[in-house]
């Protein structure tokens, strides 16, 4: 449906308050190479873009949640943001996983809002009435994420500042067991009590967002909604028996809409990104 500059309620609530996509774990590699020799990466990136252009209402902001790329290499940011470039009108903002390098990344996106003076990947900026708060859970050269007391002091004073208005926490690793055990390992090893005590003192925090775990994963964390993107591209496989072995799978991937009603609820739709036909009248 195209905005036909009529005031329906449906438009006029998506003008109040932004659509966020979040896309996760692209893993885009240098251009040629297949990540772990099988999953064509990129291929599966221009399938999420399209996913994005053929949305009914064009989006306010785009987040990335880490693992933009495979090695943290020059090559790959660029041609990630090449395979961008179809949305390059739609915000953008983006966060390190354990596969980036905060260094290169910063230089490949130098417009992207300024981080923390430490030279953590985090920053706050307002979308309309609404404030993102991005977090930095890396490790270098570890795959598990942290978060230290410098990060997180600066979270709960960020908080402070945007108590009125109805914020989204964006981060790579997710705070919260998964019940896959191989994952969970190499999740938020530190720090994830003193974000849930921090994010319950600040409850204009309608929802957190993340990635790392390749799948679309739900729980209630510090009272708040926490939500982990399929990943762009390959999937891990679910298995929840305990010490299963860690795999992947080229399940249908997928990324995540979210939006905001009138009153700052937080409403999450998953969307493919494989093509389909329809939509099709019901009449
Ligand atoms: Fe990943
Ligand atoms: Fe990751």
């Amino acid at each position: 449906m195209e905005y036909d500059g009529k005031c329906s309620p449906t438009i006029r609530t998506r003008t109040i308050m932004p659509l966020i996509v979040q896309l996760s774990d692209t893993h885009i590699s240098r251009p040629g190479q297949l990540a772990y020799d099988r999953v064509d990466t990129s291929t599966f990136l221009r399938q999420a873009v399209t996913a994005v252009q053929r949305l009914p209402q064009r989006p306010d902001a785009v987040v990335i949640t880490g693992d933009l790329v495979d090695h943290g290499q020059a090559e790959e940011y660029a041609l990630l943001q090449e395979l961008l470039a179809p949305i390059r009108d739609i915000p953008l903002f983006l966060l390190p996983g354990n596969h980036d390098n905060r260094d290169t990344l910063r230089h490949a996106f130098p417009a992207q809002p300024a981080w923390m003076a430490s030279g953590y990947a985090q920053y706050s900026v307002p979308l309309g009435p609404m404030q993102l708060v991005v977090l930095d859970t890396v490790v270098p050269r570890r795959d598990q994420g942290a978060l230290c007391p410098e990060r997180l002091a600066w979270l709960d004073e960020t908080l402070h500042q945007c108590r009125e208005r109805p914020t989204l926490i964006a981060m790579h690793h997710p705070p919260f067991r998964t019940l896959i055990d191989g994952m969970d390992d190499i999740g938020l090893l530190e720090g994830a009590e003193v974000l849930e005590a921090i994010i319950q003192r600040h409850p204009q925090v309608q929802g957190l967002i993340s990635g790392h775990v390749h799948r679309h994963v739900q729980t209630l964390f510090g009272g708040t909604r926490a939500v982990i993107a399929p990943s762009t591209a390959h999937q891990v496989a679910l298995d929840l028996s305990p010490g299963a072995p860690l795999a992947w799978t080229l399940e249908p991937p997928g990324i995540l809409l979210h939006a905001f009603t009138p009153q700052g609820r937080l409403v999450t739709h998953q969307i493919t990104t494989l093509s389909f036909a329809g939509p099709f009248p019901f009449q």
